[in-house]
């Protein structure tokens, strides 16, 4: 067999297996939006974005008073990939959440004993909404094999100019530096959106891991400020570290 038909055929095998793992793993959605397990290869723009005229709608209602995002849909990091969240992930969500409440709790507000499946959809249904309104862009962080292993997202909160980047690692992948590759990856996007002068991630002075993958990741310290604590592990000193588009 000649050689580039060789390599063809082993991309498309790979590419079925990693669809197979995920069926198996997720099931694959009907119809709407990002459903089924490939909506990257149905891409109309250059980085998977696809024309939705609802988004059209809302983006002029909101342009006015937000910065609304134009978020790639995927993301490749490496060994990793990023997915926008989509519905029938929640059941498996809320197990990941569950599984890694130890490390959860501490740091963040909503991870609490009572998280669970209406939790899970809750936050899927917002992330829908709240990609849709441009202000929030959340994704699945999946292994080549279709294993979640935590969740990250980009926020307009901080004004224009700014999206600030959240995440959560599950338990089992914690420490293989997955999470510095997924921000690594999303930061990179991040820069090229229009409009976007910084990135930064916003962690508690306490939370050790977070600061380690923000330093890995190429963020460099700019503030400290005072706020009420929110979780049971934070002091009341928030850092914000930042990336700039020129350092991109
Ligand atoms: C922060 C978090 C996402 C990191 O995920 P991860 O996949 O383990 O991240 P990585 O493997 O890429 O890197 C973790 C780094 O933290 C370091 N780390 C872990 N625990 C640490 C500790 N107690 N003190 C110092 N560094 C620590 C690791 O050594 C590693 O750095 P290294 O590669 O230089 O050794 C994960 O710990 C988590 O989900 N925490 C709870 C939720 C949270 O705090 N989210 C962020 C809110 S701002």
């Amino acid at each position: 067999m000649a050689p580039t038909i060789r390599v063809t055929l082993a991309v498309v095998v790979g590419i079925r297996r990693f669809e197979k793992r995920l069926k198996a793993v997720h099931g694959a959605g009907p119809g709407g939006h990002g459903r089924g397990i490939r909506p990257w290869l149905r891409r109309d723009g250059e980085n998977g974005q696809r024309r939705d005229s609802r988004k059209d709608l809302l983006r002029v209602h909101l342009s006015s008073t937000l910065t609304a995002m134009e978020a790639p849909e995927m993301i490749n990091a490496g060994e990793l990939v990023l997915k926008r969240w989509e519905p029938e992930w929640a059941e498996e969500a809320a197990a990941a959440v569950r599984e890694s409440l130890p490390e959860l709790e501490p740091f963040l507000p909503w991870a609490t004993a009572g998280y669970g499946l209406e939790e899970s959809r809750a936050y899927i249904r917002s992330s829908v909404e709240n990609w849709a309104a441009g202000t929030e862009s959340n994704y699945a962080i999946f292994t080549s094999t279709g294993e979640l292993v935590g969740s990250i997202g980009l926020m307009t909160r901080m004004g224009p100019g700014t999206l600030e980047i959240g995440y959560w690692t599950r338990t089992p992948w914690a420490g293989r530096g997955y999470m510095t590759a997924a921000v690594r990856a999303l930061t990179r996007v991040a820069l090229t959106l229009s409009g976007v002068e910084r990135v930064v991630i916003r962690y508690d002075a306490a939370n050790r891991p977070s600061a380690a993958v923000a330093a890995k990741a190429g963020f460099t310290e700019v503030d400290r400020s005072y706020r009420e604590p929110a979780a049971p592990g934070e002091t009341d000193v928030i850092v914000t570290a930042e990336r700039r588009a020129a350092a991109a």
